[in-house]
């Protein structure tokens, strides 16, 4: 069988085999299978099947479209594949909520667990995440970040991804403030989000940043993930820009969701 090395990802470490994908296992790789078989026997097919898992690799079913990595291409942006992507995020949390209830002291996560559990959050639902079809958000991959928490913690990061709400330093920024908080309210529309959650976007985001900075910095070295490189790469001092450009505009952020 002929093993194609998928990119995007971690060098050497993603595999294309025949119409499966082999990525390297963790701890968590049993909670992310049993997660992902919740999901499909409840018919959900915007997610990827496992089909097995040892102490090196797990295999999973290979998910059609295209996945980007940055720099995006500026069709990724339009508001309909905004629109798309809030609502594939909508019904991953609906599908998975269920799952809460079936969690045990034997799951691992490799993100901790977000106190207000309301959905399993994917940790990382940006568009290098997922797969895309005729720029619609149809699949999702790379369930390593899953972890129990608020809505809000995984549709601010989603948001910080996909509008993308990125201070101007980012290289991923393609909108100016007024265009970005538009698109944010867009966001929560599809979604479907309460007026109380968008209040509430910058204080969670920054804390949801602040979590990734802190998780980059204490588990990197040893790190399985490409946290490395990202630190390597200078992503951390993206992200406090980032962190900082949130908090200057917080007010005009809120107030602009209020009001869209
Ligand atoms: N189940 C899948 N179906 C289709 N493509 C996949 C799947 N899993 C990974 N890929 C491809 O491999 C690339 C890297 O995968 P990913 O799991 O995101 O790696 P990493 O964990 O290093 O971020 C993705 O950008 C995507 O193109
Ligand atoms: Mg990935």
């Amino acid at each position: 069988m002929v093993k194609k090395e998928l990119s995007g990802g971690r060098k050497g470490k993603i595999w294309k085999e025949s119409e499966t994908v082999i990525r390297p296992s963790n701890d968590w790789t049993r909670t992310v299978h049993r997660f992902l078989s919740y999901l499909r026997e409840r018919g959900v097919d915007f997610v990827p099947k496992p089909l097995s898992f040892d102490s090196d690799n797990e295999v999973l079913s290979f998910m059609p479209g295209d996945v980007f990595h940055s720099p995006y291409p500026k069709d990724l942006f339009s508001i309909e594949s905004l629109k798309s992507a809030s609502r594939l995020l909508r019904q991953f949390h609906d599908f998975g909520k269920g799952f809460i209830s079936q969690i045990s002291r034997d799951d691992k996560w490799m993100l901790e667990p977000k106190k207000g559990f309301e959905v399993i959050c994917h940790g990382d639902f940006a568009p290098y995440n997922v797969c895309v079809n005729d720029w619609h958000a149809t699949g999702i991959i790379d369930f390593d970040t899953i972890h129990p928490g608020p809505r809000l913690w995984d549709i601010s990061y989603a948001i910080y991804r996909w509008v993308p709400l990125t201070s101007p330093l980012n290289p991923d920024t393609f909108f100016e403030l007024d265009k970005q908080i538009h698109r944010a309210g867009v966001f929560f529309d599809v979604y479907g989000a309460s007026a109380g959650l968008r209040e509430k976007l910058v204080p969670m985001l920054v804390e949801r940043l602040e979590a990734l900075i802190s998780y980059m910095t204490t588990n990197a070295p040893q790190s399985e993930t490409n946290f490395g490189d990202d630190i390597a790469n200078g992503h951390i001092k993206v992200y406090q820009n980032d962190i900082e450009y949130l908090l200057k505009h917080q007010s005009k952020i809120a107030n602009g969701l209020i009001n869209s």
